[in-house]
């Protein structure tokens, strides 16, 4: 199957048949499965199907136990192998997002954005802050960066992790579930920053709940269950006419 889309032919992110175990459990079971430069691709699947294991293989915060995985040109290897140098630069260049923001709850809002291009890329003090004073206007928080991370609303702060993800100067990201714990109008405010990033050509692989925004904003929706993709393909054809029985059930559950 060809899973290239007519956005680019430069595959950002690719698996072929690709097992992974948590426990005694292969919770990813042979997974085939690209994403195109410049896609955005929304990841859905009930609860336990594997869809967080799946982003965590792709960046090397899980060990997957056989099968190929590339990320931005870049080969990681099985069972923990990949080399430092390279895991960096998959990490650099897919930035990942969780649901829990995971900012430093001591430093200020600009010191969390100003963090990764000072240790790990070796920018400036000056260099680092000028970039995070941007990147924090950019996501609308001019007024909040001398605060605490606990000070800021959830959405306030998942835009700082944006924020952060963003300092590095990313191709793409990867997305947890990162509106699952807002209310729906911070929900909103991260989801349309997420559609503008997409129009300035980043690539995005996200676990959402949100199909209404993965109707109109992906280009492809995945199904992951029980470690296996059930369905690939274009909103439209996986929303409306979906090919298993099995994703009309799930899609009734989170649709109603
Ligand atoms: N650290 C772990 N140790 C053992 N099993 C794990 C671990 N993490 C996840 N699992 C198992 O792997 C399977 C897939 O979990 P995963 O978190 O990837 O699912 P998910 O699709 O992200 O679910 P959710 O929608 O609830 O976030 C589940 O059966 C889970 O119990
Ligand atoms: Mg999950």
């Amino acid at each position: 199957m060809d899973l290239i889309t007519s956005k680019g032919s430069r595959k950002a992110i690719e698996l072929r048949e690709v097992w992974c175990r948590r426990g005694q459990r292969s919770v990813i079971q042979g997974v085939n499965f690209s994403v195109a430069g410049g896609e955005t691709v929304a990841l859905i699947g009930p609860s336990g199907g594997g869809k967080s294991t799946l982003l965590r293989c792709l960046n090397g915060l899980t060990e997957f136990a056989s099968g190929e995985i590339s990320v931005c040109g870049r080969r990681l290897l099985p069972n923990g192998k990949t080399p430092f140098a390279d895991l960096r630069y998959v990490r650099t260049s897919l930035g990942m997002i969780f649901q829990d923001y995971r900012l430093f709850p001591h430093k200020s809002v600009l010191a969390n954005v100003m963090e990764g291009p000072i240790s790990v890329q070796g920018k400036t003090h000056d260099e680092a802050r000028a970039l995070a004073e941007g990147l924090i206007r950019r996501v609308g928080l001019a007024d909040f960066a001398g605060q605490s991370p606990g000070s800021l609303s959830g959405g306030q702060q998942q835009r700082v992790a944006i924020a952060r993800a963003l300092a590095m100067k990313p191709t793409g990201l990867l997305c947890d579930e990162i509106t699952a714990a807002l209310d729906p109008q911070l929900k909103s405010e991260v989801l349309g920053l997420l559609a503008q990033l997409r129009e300035e050509g980043l690539t995005i692989l996200m676990v959402t709940h949100e199909i209404g925004f993965a109707r109109k904003s992906a280009d492809r929706i995945v199904l992951l269950d029980g470690g296996k993709i059930i369905e690939d393909g274009p909103p439209e054809k996986v929303l409306n006419h979906s090919e298993s029985e099995r994703t009309r059930e799930f899609l009734q559950q989170v649709i109603g």
